[in-house]
This record gives C-alpha cells, sequence and structure tokens, in this order.
C-alpha cells in the first residue's frame, strides 16, 4: 500500500468530475488499498479518489472508532430517505482545519459495489449519511465550501492561499 498526495482547496482538479468504474479489477483494489491508507493516515473519516486526483467513482469511509470498519463505495448512488434535512459539522482533508455546518439529508438509501465488486445496499443516517453525501459531492466536483456564503467561502479561499504560501519551500 501507498500514501497518496491529497489535493487541497482550491485546485481545480478538485472540480473534475470523476467516470464510473467498468472493471472492479487488481488496479481499483490497490487505488481502494492506497486510498484507506491515506485517509487513516490522515485521520480523516472519509475519502474520495477525486481527492487523490484519481477520477473514478471510488470511495472510502470509516466512521468507527479506532479505524476498525472500511466501507467501500465504488459507482456509488444514494436516494436521501424523507425530507428532513440536518445541519452537521463538516471538514474536509482537501480544506485542513476548516470546518462548518452543511444542511444535508438525515438518512439515505446508499447503492455500491465494494472492493470485489459485489453489489451492496444499506441505509445510513447521522454522521454515516452526512458522510455519503459529503464524499458524494467530491465525485461531482462539488465541495462542502460550496454550500456556504460568497463571504465565508471567500475567507476560506484566503486562509488556504497562506497555507500553500507558508508550505513553499524558501
Ligand atoms: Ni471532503
Amino acid at each position: 500500500m501507498a500514501k497518496l498526495p491529497i489535493l487541497e482547496f482550491p485546485d481545480e482538479r478538485l472540480r473534475t468530475i470523476a467516470t464510473p468504474v467498468e472493471t472492479v479489477d487488481d488496479e481499483v483494489r490497490r487505488l481502494v488499498d492506497d486510498m484507506l491508507e491515506t485517509m487513516y493516515d490522515a485521520s480523516g473519516i472519509g475519502l474520495a479518489a477525486t481527492q487523490v486526483d484519481v477520477h473514478r467513482r471510488v470511495i472510502v469511509i470509516d466512521v468507527s472508532d479506532g479505524q476498525s470498519r472500511p466501507l467501500v463505495l465504488i459507482n456509488p448512488q444514494f436516494t436521501p430517505l424523507g425530507e428532513e434535512r440536518e445541519p452537521m459539522q463538516e471538514g474536509c482533508l482537501s480544506i485542513p482545519e476548516y470546518y462548518a455546518e452543511v444542511p444535508r439529508a438525515l438518512r439515505v438509501h446508499l447503492e455500491a459495489l465494494d472492493r470485489d465488486g459485489q453489489p451492496y445496499e444499506m441505509e445510513a443516517e447521522g454522521l454515516l449519511a452526512h458522510c455519503i453525501q459529503h464524499e458524494y459531492d467530491h465525485l461531482e466536483g462539488v465541495l462542502f465550501v460550496d454550500y456556504l456564503s460568497a463571504l465565508k467561502r471567500d475567507r476560506v479561499m484566503k486562509k488556504m492561499h497562506k497555507r500553500h504560501r507558508q508550505m513553499q519551500p524558501a
């Protein structure tokens, strides 16, 4: 397994719309394993392939305590269950050290392929439901700051520019 570099906002590559995976082969499984290692190393609870500059519809999630229950979503589709929207604090490995509340469906029905290419479906709620919707957005080139006011998004942009200037070697 290998740790992959994570793209950071406002990198335009994060705006790419990902294409479906045709066959879940060893290459896709290697991507899944590398994404899990990358997510765990960064102490994240979700990571979309878009964030590691691979524009295929692959997501990894683990909302368990102790990084013990990895969930693999290949070609995911979800449907909100009910009209209820719930705001929850979100962060993103592509927008480090920034958190904001985003309203999303409280419960969703998910359909996806697993690491072996087997289809599965499940219902998710709370943190997991939020996480699925957040990561799915990445595959569509959408970031959680897109739901904020232009003023707030501008502040995040400035913060990130400052961060990237500081990260550059002198
Ligand atoms: Ni994210």
